[in-house]
């Protein structure tokens, strides 16, 4: 599916998201928060849309996917990334290999996604941190309702027109809706052996960009719902 999808990807996203993308990515590069020296995976990259900031600020970025169609056009649009093709489920890295992963809009994709967060927390170094980008659930119950007659009605009818494969952005919205909400995602991470979670709200919900840390030794871990916390900063 991705790989067909692949030509016009980028726009599609910028189209159906109403330029928000552009806004929803620059918080995740802030979360993630990489300095000159530290290294990157961004996984699911895609088109390595995801993958750009980092390489454009200097940063040791792996792109990341397994999908050929998505990475032949990444590189060939950014023929200076270095993009590997890979599953998140069994990644082709050696264990405590990133100083960050990084995964926007590709985990609810992902087949099995805890086995993927297992693979993120090996490869991940001890005290790396993990940030996820996803569609989530709006707080505000009319700003929920709105925006699910948008996914389930106005989306399938412009991805219909704007896309290669429309059938693709009925299942993007069905998966959307299938998603763990903000806390459960946050529980899921510390099940999975994550801690000091925390999240964001972005556009009142329609997305959450989670923060976790891979414990410096597996003895610094202090139970699962206890690490769970809300992010400060209100929802925008
Ligand atoms: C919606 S795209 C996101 C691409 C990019 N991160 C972005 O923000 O534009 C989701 C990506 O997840 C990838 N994907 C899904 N399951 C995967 C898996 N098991 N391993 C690697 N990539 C996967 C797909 O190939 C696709 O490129």
């Amino acid at each position: 599916m991705f790989d067909e999808v692949a030509p016009r990807y980028d726009v599609v996203n910028d189209l159906l998201s109403l330029g928000q993308t552009r806004r929803w990515r620059r918080v995740v590069v802030d979360a993630v928060a990489a300095k000159p020296g530290q290294r990157v995976l961004d996984l699911a990259a895609g088109t390595g849309t995801s993958a750009e900031p980092y390489a454009d600020a200097g940063i040791d970025v792996v792109a990341c996917d397994f999908s050929l169609g998505m990475l032949k056009v990444g590189k060939r649009r950014r023929p200076d990334i270095d993009f590997i093709a890979g599953d998140a489920t069994n990644l082709p890295f050696a264990d405590n290999s990133f100083d960050a992963v990084t995964i926007s809009f590709g985990l609810r994709n992902v087949n099995e996604p805890h086995k993927a967060l297992a693979e993120m927390l090996r490869v991940t170094k001890p005290g790396g941190r993990l940030v996820i980008a996803e569609f989530s659930s709006p707080v505000n119950p009319l700003w929920r309702t709105m925006y699910l007659e948008y996914l389930m009605r106005a989306l399938p009818e412009i991805a219909r027109r704007a896309s290669s494969n429309p059938d693709a952005y009925v299942y993007l919205a069905e998966s959307i809706r299938a998603w763990p909400d903000q806390d459960n995602l946050a529980a899921w991470l510390a099940m999975d052996g994550w801690e000091n979670i925390a999240y964001r709200n972005l556009t009142g919900g329609i997305v959450a960009v989670h923060r976790a840390y891979k414990p410096v030794s597996p003895a610094s871990s202090t139970g699962p719902l206890a690490k769970v916390r809300r992010s400060r900063r209100a929802s925008r």
